[in-house]
């Protein structure tokens, strides 16, 4: 556990935080005691050291998973069903602990980490009510020879490697439905932000200690060499499951390494939404749906929408009213009251959101509000909407990840279409239209895994989350998310 509490985390928190790794129901220091340092993005300072583990603690992880596994396995669906619900329980109660953390460690508003645990929390109970839940199949064959029967059970020992923009949601999107199926799991939080995975983890462990179920079904390695740890779990036959959400450059590297083993894969990879608005939209709404589907998490979200494209009959009133709200939006730490757009994870981001700035500025696009860095400490961007965007520039063609809203123009549908699908990505798209015949055409037509239709706002436990093309393979979350760790036995009789 973690002795003086930083600020922002309080004390009560800090004293119950683990900061090593959870290892076969134990926490201990790395193999070979080294730490790393985890930051605050609001101000740069040290929080906390935590344990940087090694190959060889990844691969004790994965014989305490593989050990673990055939207890599990065995125990019945509603017994996993309970512990899952004590964990949503727990992790409710404790929504404060949870928000600081997350808002220490990643930046967030208060209220928006706040949401995270809500929504994170809402994982580990719909998977509370799946895990009784997960049906085989029987039927006479066609010939009418034979029965066939087929069986479900978890895939085996699972790999989860979680991303820093929302450590307690996306661990709890993979943790609670490999559970829910029987799966026992490592997992590797990101680096930047290992501290609520590690908080969450704890509440597990607890559970499954007070009720005397096996120790090694979740098991956490943070570590700040992942590359290193990663490649030997991928290599070793005991690991049937890969979970990924992060880059689609990483996804390929993995998804090559995973090949070996032939694992089972889910990978939520980048985005580059887009944001169509079409002539006949309620422009108000538009407006305010583009801030929630911009601005949450400072635009660091994969579902953050990416390229405001928009008719040009509408788009000077659609720029004019997205930046008089950016204008309304408060920038600084994500614990200072009032707070509405918290800082960027690290210095290398705020960099690279200025390049992409400079780049669109340069080949003539119009910095309507924002387009710079506030007067202050920390890895700050100020709100930006940038209009007369060329559909080249990089601030439309690379996922931005930070809170720079480029407005595109386009003049029929057709064009907003193919536009909104020229990418590689295909992860979300949002569209407003008022026009019904347009709404299910759009939804027909666009290349993308999720679309909302008069909503910035997609995210939901109980749906399927997830990517077309290069923005991923499964879904999570939904019916879907537990299908990804269950494998099937089918049996002629
Ligand atoms: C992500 O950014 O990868 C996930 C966002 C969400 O689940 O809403």
């Amino acid at each position: 556990m973690a002795s003086a509490p930083a600020f922002p985390v309080p004390a009560t928190v800090a004293a119950h935080l683990p900061t090593g790794l959870l290892i076969g129901g134990e926490w201990r220091p790395s193999s070979s005691g080294a730490t790393f340092p985890v930051h605050d993005p609001a101000t740069g300072t040290d929080l906390f050291d935590v344990a940087d583990a090694t190959p060889q603690d990844g691969l004790a992880a994965l014989t305490a998973a593989h050990e673990a596994l055939p207890a599990w396995r065995a125990v019945a669906p509603r017994d996993r069903a309970e512990l899952l619900r004590a964990v949503f329980e727990t992790v409710t109660t404790r929504t404060e602990d949870f928000a600081a953390l997350i808002t220490a460690e990643g930046g967030k508003p208060l209220a928006e980490s706040r949401a995270e645990v809500a929504y994170g929390a809402e994982y580990v109970r719909w998977y509370s009510e799946q895990a009784v839940r997960i049906n085989g199949m029987t039927r006479t064959a066609p010939s009418g020879a034979n029965r066939q029967l087929v069986l479900r059970r978890g895939v085996g020992p699972a790999l989860l490697i979680t991303p820093w923009n929302f450590p307690l949601a996306m661990a709890t999107r993979k943790i609670a439905p490999a559970l829910a199926a029987g799966c026992t799991v490592v997992i590797k939080p990101a680096g930047l932000t290992p501290l609520t995975t590690a908080y969450f983890a704890e509440v597990v462990r607890a559970e499954l200690a007070e009720r005397g179920l096996p120790p090694g079904v979740i098991n956490v390695v943070p570590t700040s060499s992942s590359g290193d740890l990663v490649g030997p779990l991928l290599a070793d036959p005991r690991l049937r499951k890969l979970s990924f959400t992060g880059s689609t450059e990483v996804g390929r590297v993995l998804l090559a390494g995973a090949a070996q083993g032939i694992l089972r894969t889910s990978m939520e990879l980048g985005g580059n939404a887009p944001f169509l608005v079409f002539e006949d939209a309620d422009i108000p709404a538009a407006v305010q749906g583009a801030v929630v589907a911009k601005m949450r998490n400072a635009g660091q979200t994969c579902v953050a929408a990416n390229r405001f494209l928009v008719h040009r009959s509408v788009v000077e009133e659609f720029s004019a009213g997205l930046t008089a709200a950016f204008e309304k939006l408060v920038t600084g730490p994500g614990s200072a009251p009032g707070t509405t757009v918290g800082p960027l994870i690290e210095a290398g981001a705020v960099d690279r959101v200025e390049e992409v700035v400079a780049q669109a500025v340069d080949d003539g696009a119009t910095v309507t509000t924002g387009g710079g860095r506030p007067a202050r400490r920390g890895h700050f961007y100020s709100p930006t909407v940038l209009t007369g965007v060329s559909p080249d520039a990089r601030a439309v063609r690379e996922e931005l990840f930070g809170p720079v809203a480029p407005v595109v123009t386009f003049d029929t549908e057709d064009e907003g279409m193919d536009l909104a699908n020229s990418t590689e990505f295909g992860l979300v798209a949002y569209a407003y239209t008022r026009d019904v015949g347009r709404a299910f055409r759009v939804a027909e037509r666009i290349e993308s895994g999720m679309l909302g239709l008069n909503r910035g706002m997609i995210s939901d436990a109980s749906a399927p989350f997830g990517g077309v093309k290069a923005s991923g393979l499964g879904r999570e979350g939904g019916e879907a998310g537990i299908e990804e760790y269950l494998e099937s036995t089918y049996v002629a009789l």
